[in-house]
């Protein structure tokens, strides 16, 4: 762990991000940057910025079931709680509002797939109270995980054990019921802070029926490989300020595209993109929502029943707009 902390502060230090696709000058952003800031200023002085708050604080919870023929029979029936992107240092109403939301719901597993933190020069205890504020309410029954976003230094590690998280860097967490195994392994940021040892951290693992926590989809491919069956991730938001119909105009995936949002597939994997509890930079959503996903696990049939084609097979959730899209993720820094 300190050998990783260490390498980790380095990388924050740099001048480049390092994704599963490449190394990137953090000069390139600059213009993005400029163009987001002279957006928001302008925003900022019309009805709209009222409006696109109103939308951010509008959360929604998304429930659905996952059937896997994998599944041990003893997680049939598993509660996750799927948060990603709280960013509440950003948006601290927004802690209030999820904690309405959730009430006081039951879950087996809480599961925070990164982005605590918003902005660098906030203090990041702020942000791991705000969202400790938000969950409040909830029940969790077995872990409470986490895994770090691009937004959170490694110091984020520290203050999430102490607010009762077990954070997951490049490591795994086996979940034991009635003598079978659910594995959890939950990666570093794949996005800035890519390192080897993510990806030798989906493979190392028995024969379980596995899930990966980690901030972006990015590496989805790799984890579709190792043979996992379910991937949470987050990152997108979803697009956060999108066309009319939910289109984003930026996800800032540089790699497997086609999981921005919402459920898809890799390969035999499902994978779900949340659109984020909170927002970045500007505190404003436009045509998306913020969520949190309630996911249940299923154990469905094996081969020769009518759900499944291979071990890992799942089945889609009921909402028609979110049917799963399965592409190959592009290889080239993009
Ligand atoms: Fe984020």
């Amino acid at each position: 762990m300190e050998n990783w902390i260490a390498k980790r502060r380095l990388m924050e230090r740099s001048r480049y991000w390092i994704g599963r696709g490449g190394r990137r000058s953090r000069w390139r952003k600059l213009p993005f940057a400029a163009l987001m800031a002279v957006f928001g200023a302008a925003v900022r002085m019309t009805p709209i910025y009222a409006a696109g708050r109103r939308n951010a604080l509008a959360l929604k919870r998304v429930d659905f079931d996952l059937s896997f023929s994998a599944l041990p029979p003893s997680f049939d029936g598993y509660r996750i709680l799927h948060v990603s992107d709280p960013h509440l240092d950003y948006f601290p109403e927004l802690a209030v509002a999820a904690r309405d939301l959730l009430g006081d719901l039951e879950v087996d597993m809480l599961a925070v797939t990164g982005d605590i933190h918003g902005n660098h020069r906030a203090p990041i205890e702020r942000s791991a109270g705000l969202l400790t504020e938000a969950l409040a309410g909830i029940k969790v029954l077995g872990p409470r995980l986490a895994v770090l976003g691009n937004h959170d230094p490694a110091d984020m590690v520290g203050v999430m054990e102490e607010v009762g998280f077990e954070v997951l860097v490049n490591r795994s967490l086996v979940v034991r019921r009635a003598g079978e195994n659910l594995r959890v392994t939950g990666l570093d940021d794949v996005n800035s802070f890519y390192t080897e040892a993510a990806r030798a951290a989906l493979h190392d693992h028995d024969d379980e029926f596995r899930i990966a926590l980690v901030h972006s989809a990015e590496v989805a491919d790799d984890a579709d490989e190792a043979g996992y069956s379910l991937y949470l991730c987050g990152h997108t938001h979803g697009g956060q300020i999108c066309l009319p119909g939910g289109r984003p105009l930026v996800t800032h995936l540089k790699r497997c595209r086609h999981a921005a949002r919402g459920l898809w597939r890799q390969g035999g994997m499902t994978g779900y993109t949340s659109c984020g509890l909170g927002v970045s930079d500007l505190p404003v959503r436009f045509n998306t929502r913020g969520e949190v996903a309630l996911i249940t696990l299923r154990k469905a049939p094996t081969a020769s029943g009518a759900c499944g084609t291979s071990a890992r097979t799942s089945r889609r959730p009921q909402e028609p707009d979110r049917s799963p899209r399965s592409a190959a993720c592009r290889r080239e820094d993009g």
